[in-house]
Order: structure tokens, then sequence, then C-alpha cells
């Protein structure tokens, strides 16, 4: 039986981290570390994601604020608030909930965002940075999957590293990750051929394609890793049920180590949002110094 990998326990350290960083940082500096969530829009998912940041990041001592606009609200009107974060210096972090109304570019927006604010990391500054090997901000989901990894293998170096899914928010960013700590990575995705006997192969899975209990216990070699970003809201016996895109009770029998769902990738992704607004507000405060110091 695999190990489970209990993402609400190691979040929990990360948030508790955190929070006494944040402590520090406003003992230190005066100034309190601010996150502004804006969503657009009446997406009930993402509506209960955007209530979940903003909980857990006055849980940890950020200044947490929600921006909401209407699904009608033109482009420019977002452009001009996202400008305002900009220029506003108790904003350290900005989010911006995607997807966003159709009638809005969504990669105009997200350039938009002042790349040293960016939490989630989809600026193309921070998407350049990361993959050629520079400090960046990292986006949220593959960041905690990489928390999780290395709480199983002290070492990634030379193993084979399976991504399903190249999506910008995970797979890009995670095979990225895992090039960075020397794994040999290979992204699968809905055209690869030979899609199962590829994934038998790697020593570390990680899934993201938004597709309930796809991956099953033949496309496991015995001993793997799994990471199941999915959550799938589906419905059995009569009952709606979360569950991910590995077939979890088939890949428990035989992988090494396996996040559930729910409990796994999920509260990651919420702990390393906050991560990424103390480190934001850190390269703030530091650049605003040094201009201190020149001027
Ligand atoms: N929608 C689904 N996942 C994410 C995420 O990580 N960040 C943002 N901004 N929107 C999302």
């Amino acid at each position: 039986m695999a190990l489970l990998i209990d993402g609400k326990k190691i979040s929990q350290q990360v948030v508790e981290e955190v929070a006494t960083e944040v402590s520090d940082f406003i003992a230190t500096y005066d100034v309190q570390p601010g996150l502004v969530v804006v969503l657009v829009g009446d997406d009930p998912a993402s509506h209960v994601y955007v209530r979940n940041k903003i909980k857990r990041a006055a849980e940890v001592g950020l200044n947490s604020i929600e921006h909401r606009l209407p699904a009608t609200c033109s482009q420019q009107e977002l452009i001009d608030l996202i400008e305002a974060l900009n220029n506003d210096e108790k904003v350290h972090g900005i989010l911006v909930q995607l997807p966003l109304p159709e009638h809005i570019d969504e990669a105009e927006i997200l350039n938009r965002i002042n790349p040293v604010k960016d939490v989630d990391g989809f600026h193309p500054l921070n998407v350049g940075s990361l993959s050629s090997g520079k400090p960046s901000l990292v986006p949220c989901t593959p960041l905690g999957c990489m928390i999780m990894l290395k709480k199983v293998h002290e070492n990634l170096s030379g193993k084979n590293a399976v991504v399903i899914g190249r999506s910008n928010i995970v797979g890009k960013p995670m095979a990225a990750l895992l090039l960075q700590e020397n794994c040999t990575v290979t992204i699968l995705h809905s055209r690869t051929k030979n899609i199962e006997a590829l994934c038998a192969q790697a020593d570390i899975v990680v899934v993201a394609i938004g597709r309930p209990e796809f991956v099953s216990a033949h496309w496991i070699k015995p001993g793997a890793t799994v990471i199941d970003v999915g959550i799938n809201s589906i419905e059995r016996d009569g009952r709606k049920k979360l569950v991910g895109d590995v077939d979890f009770s088939s890949v428990e029998e035989i992988a090494g180590a396996i996040t559930p769902v729910p409990g796994g990738v999920g509260p990651m992704t919420i702990a390393c949002l906050m991560k990424n607004t103390l480190t934001a507000a850190k390269i703030q405060i530091l650049a605003k110094e040094v201009k201190h110091e020149f001027n």
C-alpha cells in the first residue's frame, strides 16, 4: 500500500512558517504584507476558491482584500484596477482569479500585473525566469507539488518524471521545476502516442488534466510517486463526490506514495499563495531599501 502524502498536514507546516515570518516582517519593517484577489463574474467554483484564499491570508496575518467586478465589466475597467493596485504600495501581491469572462483577453490582463506583485507567477517575465532557471515567483500549484515531492524524495536528481497535462498553470511550470531538480522530464498530453507505456516508466508522475480518475494502476510503475492535481466533482451512488485525475483506489495498491483528493495538492496551492505573497513583500521592501540607499 502506498504512503499517503498528507497535503493538509504539510500545508499546515508551510502556513505556520509563513505566519511566523509575516509576524517577523511586520515587527522589522512596520509594514503588513498585503494580498488583493480580484474576482470577475459569478463562476461558483471561483467564488469558493477566492473565499478560501482570503480566509487563509487573514489567518497568516496578511492584509487580504477581495475585489469583485461584475461579469459585464470591460477589459479597460479591469486594467485600470490592476494599474491602481500596481501603484498601491500597501499591496504586495495581486491575483486575478481565472477563468475570466470570454470578452476579456486573459494574456493581456496577466501581462499588466507588475511582475514583482505577480503571486501567481503567470506574468511572461516570471514564466521566462522560471524556464531559464532564474529566481522568480513560481506558480502556486507546481510549487506545492515540489514541496510534497521533496518530503518523499531527498534527492530528485536523475529520476524519470512524467507530467501529464501541458497547461500554463500547472503542466509547463511543473516540468520546469522538475528539470531544475535534474529530473529527466517528459510531458505527456492528449496527442501523445503510447501514453500509458510512457507513464509506466516514470519514478514520479504528476497528473493535471481535469479528467476524473483517468490514470489507473496499469499506467504506474510499482513504487512510483504519484501527485494528483485534479479536483473533479462527480456523482456516484446518487451523491456528489470530489475525485482526482487518478483512480486512487487502484493506484494506491501499486504506487510507493500518493496524494489523496481532497487533502492533497489543494491545500498546498493556497499555502504556497501565502508563501509567494510573503516573498513578493520581501522583494519589494528590499528594492525600496536599495533605492533609498542610492538616493
Ligand atoms: N484558477 C484555477 N487555478 C488558478 C490559479 O492557480 N490562479 C488563478 N489566478 N486562477 C486559477
